[in-house]
């Protein structure tokens, strides 16, 4: 059975680079012939903020967008959140999504990628204590996929030169985050059957 991973794209800016970024990750995780990859593009799928009457915990949705979402993520063996960094924290479109919903996240392995000009380190910090705090597996295999802006990979708008090529520099952490995910879901999956 393929390991399906589903890689989050947090920013929901127009002129956002993390689709390039995460288009990138997502190519390079289905590389790998045991992953399949969903991609969901938070900018896309669109959730509502609070348009949920009762605690996400108990699972009785409303919203067609919110059904949606929680199908898409209990689909998910695991999860690769590709998150920017916005005034040293997370965007308030990844909390929002992750909020959404409660016992979907329960021992998903999930791994996250940021990227800023310090490889989003902060958001990182903040984001994997409130994934911890959700009940899902945070993976991390050294030395992390802190994905960061050099010289010469913005134009003048801001916008990244090639996207591929920026993350072509993180394609080792890529795979073997990948491969870190595929054995812990495969793991939970035996621990399942017993
Ligand atoms: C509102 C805002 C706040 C930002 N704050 C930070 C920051 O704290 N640290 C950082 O490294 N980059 C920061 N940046 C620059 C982003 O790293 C850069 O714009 C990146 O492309 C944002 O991701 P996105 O284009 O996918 O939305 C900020 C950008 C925006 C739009």
């Amino acid at each position: 059975m393929p390991t399906t991973i589903l890689v989050i794209s947090g920013s929901t800016r127009q002129a956002r680079n993390g689709r390039g970024i995460s288009d990138a990750i997502a190519l390079g995780l289905s590389e790998d012939p045991e992953v399949v990859v969903d991609l969901a593009d938070l900018a896309e799928i669109s959730i509502p903020l609070d348009a949920e009457p009762w605690h996400p915990r108990m699972g009785q949705y409303q919203q067609p967008s919110t059904k949606a979402w929680s199908q898409r993520v209990t689909a998910a063996d695991a999860v690769v959140l590709v998150t920017p960094e916005y005034n040293g924290g997370y965007p308030a479109g990844v909390k929002n999504a992750l909020d959404a919903l409660a016992n979907e996240w329960v021992g998903k392995p999930f791994a996250v990628a940021s990227y800023g000009a310090r490889g989003g380190a902060r958001a990182f910090k903040q984001i994997s204590e409130i994934i911890t705090n959700l009940g899902a597996e945070l993976v991390e295999v050294e030395p992390g996929l802190r994905l960061s802006f050099g010289q010469g990979d913005m134009n003048e708008q801001m916008r990244l030169v090639d996207p591929a090529g920026f993350v072509a520099r993180y394609s080792d952490a890529v795979r073997a985050t990948g491969a870190e995910l595929v054995a812990r879901a495969g793991a939970e999956s035996v621990s399942d059957l017993a």
